[in-house]
């Protein structure tokens, strides 16, 4: 039989699922059939197959594809002001209790259409293919009515048809509570429990349920009522857990069998052990730290002590990571919390394909998963971290299909409207001082 694709003269980043160590193959080559890793080894032992192409990596290194497995890459708008304000000494939590924070970024997206959304989200998606990203996932959270809840979904999905990378939906219904039902919190899980869920699942548009349990925004007795409809539903479950306090987000997180607990600065000793034992990761998100200026780091001593895996993704969002960079996030990760750089890159490979569900598919470089390889120019693994901003990707192959890693888009939403502080000086806004 002959192979698909044989590429060559390489060195591999296998980072193989049970290790912890790099799994590296020095002078490597690696085949490809049907999507899949076929063979890989060291090229002496290259058996004599032909393949369709060959291609010659010129002593390239060749991790597999990076996953993001947090984000929140369709919004509309942006929230540039409340970074202003944040550097002035408001807190996150302050903000979103005045009705900004997440409820701004919902006010702009309920306004934006599909095509808009999906234009903004492809320009962000470059961003993050042009660092290594091959699966994204997604959440929905900005509409918080089932309407425009559906329309995130929906133009996920799109992107995931219209890219080649992989896109994984989560709804996350319970992100906020909308002021419409301040009155009444029990009648907005209700609804999203129910008819939102419902609607979501019958057009086959979500693929995980997520919730944010915060003082900010849902109890613990508010997210198990959406978990326990999710169940029974079978859908995985994730959880964005003890961010701002110890909520007891893990935990809930973990008797529920969730894949993962996001977040996690204040997780204490209980909530690690729940998770060990259930098996769920540990999502770091160094961004959002980083953005929010907090001090308390996630218990990586205690994660890696109990053996729960940690994994590392961008939380892109416009309000606490407006970071589109996951190369930076793995910088991050080493710098603010600790993390040796293989756990980072394991962090956003292996570990990240689990919080997703995906384990046994794709995140590790072995025979029979997807592949999904990043072509990096670089003398060692280490250096993914240890740059910043130095575009080390050549290449990408998602399965198995050579992409040329696209160039960098803007980011900033179209048609912002200037804001007076921000207009030119002399233009419409404000008169020019006359002189004389
Ligand atoms: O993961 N914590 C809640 N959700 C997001 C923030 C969303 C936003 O501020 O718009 C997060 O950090
Ligand atoms: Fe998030």
């Amino acid at each position: 039989m002959i192979w698909d694709r044989l590429l060559r003269n390489l060195h591999l980043v296998t980072l193989s699922e049970g290790e912890t160590g790099w799994g590296m193959l020095r002078d490597a080559a690696i085949a490809v059939q049907d999507g899949q890793i076929a063979w890989l080894g060291p090229a002496e032992r290259l058996p004599g197959r032909q393949a369709r192409h060959v291609l010659d990596l010129q002593g390239a290194w060749v991790t597999p594809g990076l996953i993001d497995c947090h984000t929140h890459l369709l919004f509309a708008g942006s929230r540039v002001e409340e970074f202003e304000q944040r550097l002035e000494g408001a807190s996150y939590a302050e903000i979103a209790r005045a009705g900004g924070g997440i409820m701004a970024t919902v006010r702009a997206t309920r306004a934006a259409s599909a095509e808009r959304l999906l234009e903004e989200g492809r320009d962000r998606l470059r961003n993050l293919m042009r660092e290594g990203v091959t699966t994204v996932e997604i959440k929905s959270g900005y509409g918080l009515e089932t309407e425009t809840e559906l329309r995130m979904l929906r133009v996920a999905r799109e992107l995931g048809r219209e890219a080649p990378v992989s896109v994984i939906t989560s709804f996350l219904g319970l992100h906020a509570l909308p002021p419409e039902f301040a009155a009444d919190r029990a009648a907005y899980v209700d609804l999203v429990a129910g008819e939102m869920l419902e609607r979501a699942v019958a057009e086959g548009l979500v693929d995980m349920v997520d919730a944010f349990l915060e003082g900010i925004a849902f109890t613990r007795e508010e997210v198990s009522r959406l978990f326990e409809a999710a169940r029974a539903r079978g859908l995985p479950l994730r959880l964005h857990a003890d961010q701002l306090e110890d909520g007891g987000g893990a935990e809930l997180a973990a008797r529920f069998g969730a894949l993962s607990a996001d977040h996690l600065e204040y997780t204490g000793e209980a909530g690690v052990r729940a998770m060990a034992e259930a098996g769920t990761v540990a999502v770091l998100l160094p961004g959002a730290f980083y953005m929010l200026r907090e001090t308390r780091r996630p218990p990586i001593e205690r994660f890696r002590r109990m053996g729960v895996a940690m994994a590392v993704a961008t939380d892109a969002n416009p309000g606490s990571s407006p970071l589109l960079s996951p190369l930076t996030a793995l910088n991050m990760a080493c710098m603010l919390f600790g993390l040796r750089p293989v756990e980072a890159v394991r962090g956003m490979t292996v570990h990240a394909a689990r919080a997703l569900g995906l384990g046994a598919d794709r995140g590790s470089l072995e025979v029979g998963k997807r592949a999904d390889l990043a072509v990096w120019r670089i003398g060692h693994p280490a250096e993914l971290c240890y740059w910043l901003g130095a575009d080390p990707l050549e290449l990408l192959l998602i399965g198995g299909e050579p992409t040329v890693p696209p160039a960098r888009r803007p980011v900033l939403p179209r048609a912002l409207p200037l804001r007076p502080s921000l207009r030119p000086a002399g233009r419409p806004g404000r008169r020019p001082p006359r002189s004389r």
